[in-house]
């Protein structure tokens, strides 16, 4: 997701708080990043990692909508491929082998890979860890849970979706974050049509949030995607006054909320990425990609089979 604005990075940030009652993710060891081979087409910020400021249209044309179905598929697909090979023991360096392959196998190029100096083809993120986690040597242990973001460049466009997925059996309240965060993303969605305002996407998220007594991230907001990775449209997940863009058909953008048990602050560990929160209580996500359509939305990041990980594992 784009990141809402730049923050001071917070250290030692829990230091006031009562010890989190469950062992905290630590960084494991990140390995190299994967090759790709020189058949398959780079997006414009490769190799130096800087795609510069967003500044495409926000509306589509036919032919680039007809892509991102075709890049939102292999997304999907991949999402779900990897939502497979989520078990205890498994470590996350292996989900990004699984994305890297199968994205590779679709003619795709992992969009995070040298995204800003990203190292890895995929964001893996685990309990308490809000967004942006960096597979490394770190095995996923029973109870954990663990949102996987998947973005793919194909034919000139990226796909980009999400799905927090259980390792073995997890508590209730880790069960309860995840269904709702899920339902929170698709009342998000459902306020989307053409002529309707984009806020109401983050009024019915942060409304369904407050009803579960959940928080709401604000710091990562859903963004313009098409040829551009981020696009100029920002989507905060809760209510913005100011964020009135009236939307149109062939509008394109994310959905991407982060839900969490406790309080919605955040930290970026030293790694300058992996974002967590502040408490140490855990955190879910989901994201689809859609377009507005003139009755309502459609979403780009579901198989052909209309089938997506966010569905499958509900
Ligand atoms: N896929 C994320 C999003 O939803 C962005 C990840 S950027 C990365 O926008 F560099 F961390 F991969
Ligand atoms: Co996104
Ligand atoms: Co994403």
């Amino acid at each position: 997701m784009a990141t809402m604005a730049k923050r001071k990075k917070r250290r030692g940030g829990t230091a006031t708080l009562a010890p989190p009652s469950e062992p905290q993710v630590r960084p494991g060891i990140v390995g190299l990043g994967r090759q790709v081979p020189p058949g398959i087409t780079r997006p414009p910020y490769i190799p130096g990692g800087e795609p510069g400021p967003a500044r495409s249209d926000m509306v589509r044309t036919a032919d680039e909508i007809a892509r991102m179905r075709k890049a939102g598929a292999a997304a999907a697909e991949v999402l779900l491929l990897a939502g497979e090979a989520v078990a205890p023991g498994v470590t996350t360096d292996k989900i990004d082998e699984v994305v890297h392959e199968a994205g590779l196998a679709r003619n795709a190029y992992p969009s995070p890979l040298g995204y800003r100096g990203f190292p890895k083809s995929v964001c893996t993120s685990v309990n308490e860890v809000i967004c942006h986690g960096i597979p490394d040597s770190r095995p996923l242990a029973e109870g954990d849970i663990v949102n996987i973001d998947v973005t793919l460049y194909l034919d000139g466009v990226h796909g980009d979706t999400n799905c927090t997925f259980f390792v073995g059996e997890v508590d209730a309240a880790s069960a309860a974050l995840v269904k709702e965060t899920r339902v929170a993303m698709y009342a998000g969605i459902g306020s989307v049509r053409n002529g309707s305002t984009l806020n109401q996407i983050g009024k019915a998220i942060e409304q369904h949030a407050n009803r579960h007594q959940l928080g709401v991230v604000r710091e990562f907001i859903g963004h313009g995607i098409g040829t551009e990775f981020h696009g100029v449209i920002q989507v905060p997940h809760y209510y913005e006054r100011r964020a009135n863009l009236q939307l149109e058909t062939g509008m394109s953008f994310t959905v991407e909320p982060m839900l969490t048990l406790g309080a919605p602050q955040m930290y970026i560990w030293d790694d300058d990425w992996t974002a967590v929160t502040v408490d140490g209580r855990r955190t879910a996500q989901f994201e689809h990609t859609l377009v507005v359509t003139e009755q309502g939305h459609e979403l780009m990041t579901v198989t052909p089979g209309g089938e997506c990980a966010a569905d499958r594992h509900a």
